[in-house]
Formats: C-alpha cells, structure tokens, sequence
C-alpha cells in the first residue's frame, strides 16, 4: 500500500525547491527533510507549512534518517554541486564518499522502498547507490535526461511556436557533456522534425544543432549566471515523484541500469523508461540512427570509466 511519504535527504537549493514543488502540487501526503545540517531542514519545514494554508494538506517535519523506514520514496539531492567550469564529473570523488555514508545509514533504518538519486554525476551516484545498497536495480532511479529532455521540448517549442507539452523529443545518455538529442525519433504535434526541416518550417539542420548544444550546456549557462540551478530539477524529481505515487506507468528519460538494452550492459544511463510504484518497469528501446547509437554508446563508455573510481 502506498503511504505516500517521501524522504528528501539533502535540504539545499535542489532539495527545497523539490519540497516546495510537491507541496504546491499536492503529490505526496508525508515528507521528511533530512540535512546534515539540521537546523536548515527544521527552517524548511517550519517555513513549507506556514504555506499550507494556500495547499493541500501535507505532514511536513525535519528527521532523522530513522524516519526512511516507512517511505516509499528516497529523493537525495545532498552533495556538492558544479562551480562555475567544473564538470559534473569532477564532483564524483567528494560526492561518492559522501553517498556512501548516506546510504549506510538509510539501509540501517530498514528503508525498502525506491531511491531517487538527483546529486551529481547523477549516472555514476545512482550506479553507486545500487551498489551500496543492495536493492534491486529497477529500485534505484536517477533523474537521467529528464530535465535535458525538458529544455529539449521546451527549445523546440520556441523554435516552432508550439506549446511545449506537444513537442515529442528525447535527450538520452548521460547527464552531462556526452548526452545525445534523438532527433530521428523527434516530433511536434505528430510532424517529424526531420520532414518539417525538409519542407523549410523552422529550423534548419544548423539551428538544431546549436539548439542542442543550448540544452546540453544550459546548466553552465545557468551556473554562470545566477551560481547554481535547482527550479527546472526541482520540478523534474516532482514529476518522477508523482509518476511514482500514483502508479502511473509514465514514459520518462531517467538514468536506469541498462542489462543489455541498446547493446549495453553494467551502466546507468539516462534511456527512456516506464517508471510506477515498483519503479522501473521496463526500459524502452527506441530505433536510433547508426549515429545516435554510436554517440549512446560512446556516452556509455565514459561513464563505465567514471563508475570504475567510485569507491567501494
Ligand atoms: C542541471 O542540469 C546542474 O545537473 C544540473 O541543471
């Protein structure tokens, strides 16, 4: 039966701009905010309920890892994130160690519902969090290429003057510099993208290049102006949320263990995935292009390199 109580560990940016997310919009009736620095997660809750006037009703306090034990839902956004330049890859040695602690003490607690990992290199800590945690691997999910696949439909939407809920477009690989737009498979409002380009309606092939190049980098862009970014992820882990608790067998790009699917194996990468209460309930293999698999697998050996330094 699901309760509908989430454990966010990690009370930053990400963290309470996710929390502020579920309350305004209903999803979850229980939430925990856990931080190394408690007194921020007692802040979080004490300022996230004097809004629940204006919301749905929501159990909203500050715990201890003791309280993951009847959640169904584990969100860690905690660890550190890019500075200016820095690559998310450059984050895996601090941000490991600190997973590894993490996990330990959720374990112990006897949680044994779903991990959602958010923390960066979101592929590599969610591969970490299977391995630390022993749970089945459909169990633990990274938010992937969800929010690249936002700013994909969204771009596209611009690009044409149409709403961005009707564009059909995936972003897939890594969360990260070696991610792939699958514009093969790209539509809006039912017209392939590759047939609109042919007929001269929107952009043309250059434009949709740097078009993708805007969405693969849009973080730095982001970073470098205003330090860190933590709205469009927070919606993005709302949205996995919400697909979780209400069993909705929702298609989302999410970092999931590929176990030979596209030719891969022994790898969280961000593919296209039916997610419910059980978590990943299937992994969608879509009929990529010779060069979208190419780039899917080049993505793919990056991050079998950055799996090998996590520690053990
Ligand atoms: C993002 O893509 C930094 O991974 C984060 O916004």
């Amino acid at each position: 039966m699901i309760k509908g109580k989430v454990a966010l560990v990690g009370s930053g940016f990400v963290g309470s701009s996710y929390a502020y997310c579920l309350l305004n919009q209903g999803i979850a009736n229980e939430l925990v905010i856990i931080d190394v620095n408690h007194k921020k997660a007692e802040g979080d809750a004490m300022d996230l309920n004097h809004g629940l006037p204006f919301a749905p009703p929501m159990s909203i306090y500050a715990g201890t890892y003791a309280d993951c034990k009847d959640a169904d839902l584990v969100v860690i956004t905690a660890g550190a994130n890019q500075a200016p330049g820095e690559t998310r890859l450059d984050l895996i040695e601090k941000n490991s160690k600190i997973f590894q602690s993490i996990i330990g003490e959720i374990m112990k607690s006897g949680f044994g519902g779903l991990f959602l990992v958010a923390t960066n290199p979101v592929d590599v800590l969610s591969y970490a969090t299977w391995k630390y945690s022993g749970l089945p691997p459909e169990r633990i999910i990274g938010s992937g290429t969800i929010l690249d696949t936002a700013r994909f439909r969204y771009m596209l939407g611009e690009a044409y003057n149409v709403d961005s809920r009707n564009v059909h477009a995936y972003i897939i690989g890594e969360h990260g510099d070696t991610e792939l737009p699958v514009y093969s498979l790209a539509d809006v409002a039912g017209r392939p993208v590759r047939d609109l380009m042919a007929q001269g309606v929107g952009p043309n092939e250059q434009q949709l290049d740097e078009l993708f190049v805007n969405v693969r980098d849009a973080a730095y862009h982001i970073i470098e102006r205003k330090g860190a970014t933590y709205y469009g992820i927070g919606m993005s882990l709302a949205r996995v949320t919400k697909a979780i608790l209400r069993n909705e067998n929702s298609v989302l790009t999410l970092s999931t263990l590929l176990t030979g699917q596209y030719g891969l194996e022994d790898v969280y990468i961000g593919v296209p995935v039916i997610i419910n209460r059980y978590g990943i309930r299937e992994v969608i293999e879509l009929s990529l292009s010779d060069d979208e698999m190419k780039k899917l697998h080049q993505s793919a050996k990056v991050l079998k390199k950055a799996n090998q330094s996590i520690p053990v």
